[in-house]
This record gives C-alpha cells, sequence and structure tokens, in this order.
C-alpha cells in the first residue's frame, strides 16, 4: 500500500503514520524526520535546512524530492510507504508523479487530517511539554504561525490536487488518536 498523509502542523500526520506502518506493514517515510536527523549530523542537507525549519520556512522542492526519490527505492519500501509531510507544494506533488510513473508505482490513497486551527498550538505544546527539555527548535507559536501559513497558501491545495485524481480520503482528524485510526481504516476500506 502507498499512502500520502496531508494535514497542517500538529494535525496528528506522524501519530497516525505510525500506527498504519504496524497495521499494513509499511514504512513510515517522515521528511521532517529525515531533515531533523541531517540537521542533527550536520550534513550539507542539514546545514542548509537548519536555520529555515527553525523559521518555519520550507526547504527547497529539490532538496526533498531527492531525499524522497532515493528513499522510496530501498528495500524496507517494497511492501508500500506512508509518505508523512512529503508533498508539500504541488510542484513536490508533480515530481512524486513523475518519480513513481519511472519506478511503475501507484499511490493507493491521500488521506487528510481536517482540524481546526485552534486547537493546533494545544497540540504542539502537548508535544513540547512530552519532550524532557529536548523540544524542536519550531515548536514555538512564532514558528507555528509561520509553518501554518506556509501550509494554507502552499500545501492546502494539494488538497484540491488529490481530490481531481480520486485519490483524497477525508477524516476528522478532532477525534480522539483511535478514533481518528478507524476513521482512517474506514476510509482506506470504503
Ligand atoms: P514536519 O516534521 O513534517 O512537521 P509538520 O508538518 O509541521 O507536522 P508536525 O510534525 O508538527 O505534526 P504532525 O501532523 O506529525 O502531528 P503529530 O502526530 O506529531 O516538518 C517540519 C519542517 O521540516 C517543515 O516546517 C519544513 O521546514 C521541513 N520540511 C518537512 N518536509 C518538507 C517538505 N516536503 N518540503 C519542504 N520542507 C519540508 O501530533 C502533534 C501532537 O498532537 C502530539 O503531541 C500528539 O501526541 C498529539 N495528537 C496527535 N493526534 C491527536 C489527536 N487525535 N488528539 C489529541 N492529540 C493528538
Amino acid at each position: 500500500m502507498r499512502l500520502i498523509i496531508l494535514g497542517p502542523p500538529g494535525a496528528g500526520k506522524g501519530t497516525q503514520a505510525a500506527k498504519l506502518v504496524e497495521r499494513h506493514d509499511i514504512v513510515q517515510l517522515s521528511t521532517g524526520d529525515m531533515l531533523r536527523a541531517a540537521v542533527a549530523a550536520e550534513t550539507p542537507v542539514g546545514l542548509e535546512a537548519r536555520d529555515l525549519m527553525a523559521r518555519g520556512e520550507l526547504v527547497p522542492d529539490e532538496v526533498v524530492v531527492a531525499i524522497i526519490s532515493d528513499r522510496i527505492e530501498e528495500n524496507d519500501a517494497r511492501n508500500g510507504f506512508i509518505l508523512d509531510g512529503f508533498p508539500r507544494t504541488v510542484a513536490q506533488a508533480n515530481a512524486l508523479d513523475t518519480i513513481l510513473a519511472q519506478k511503475r508505482m501507484e499511490l493507493d490513497a491521500v488521506v487528510e487530517l481536517k482540524v481546526n486551527e485552534s486547537i493546533l498550538l494545544d497540540r504542539v505544546n502537548h508535544r513540547v511539554s512530552q519532550s524532557n527539555g529536548n523540544a524542536r527548535p519550531d515548536d514555538n507559536p512564532e514558528a507555528l504561525k509561520k509553518r501554518l501559513g506556509v501550509y494554507r497558501e502552499q500545501t492546502a491545495p494539494l488538497i484540491a490536487f488529490y481530490d481531481g485524481k480520486g485519490l483524497l480520503r477525508s477524516v476528522d482528524g478532532m477525534a480522539p488518536v483511535e478514533e481518528v485510526t478507524r476513521q482512517i481504516e474506514g476510509a482506506l476500506n470504503a
């Protein structure tokens, strides 16, 4: 199964992707996690991404497209994957279409987590409170505001993009975690 999970910062993409990995024996490919690992390792990509991420801005399309293109070739992605945080722009979505066509792969569905923006700061604050003093540099009100603006302008257009392809499955991301998971499974089985 090959999926995308889409939603604003703090919507629960990572939380739900982890559940889908367990249930479907697929891998979670989170560009945010990969970029944070690159920042920690101070690789050239990490050095380029560090300040952009801390400010809540996007890393250039070509950087993340190259990362994903390589990653989905790896052995552990053979059975399928869930893309968490990618694509984030229409240019990335078009690049993904090209990559998948070249590799003779198809997407099964794009899951959209629908949430009210008003709860996202609470969710991010909750994550900070559980981080044992190791909070993400972009988990603060100023960077979250920027991330939300970027989501509205650059990522939200992907909802219509994938709806037009008949792939979109929207679920209520405001429900408790287990209920959101149930709704996703229902949408995937429909
Ligand atoms: P990324 O790491 O992708 O962050 P994000 O999209 O801002 O999303 P988050 O990780 O904050 O939230 P989430 O939706 O995964 O929610 P979570 O499950 O953690 O990207 C970070 C940065 O990297 C970007 O800003 C950009 O700079 C760069 N980047 C990444 N990909 C890129 C790309 N493709 N192109 C360019 N740049 C890119 O949940 C949040 C909290 O809520 C947790 O505490 C959780 O326990 C709680 N929670 C989850 N679900 C529920 C629920 N149903 N009810 C109550 N609480 C819940």
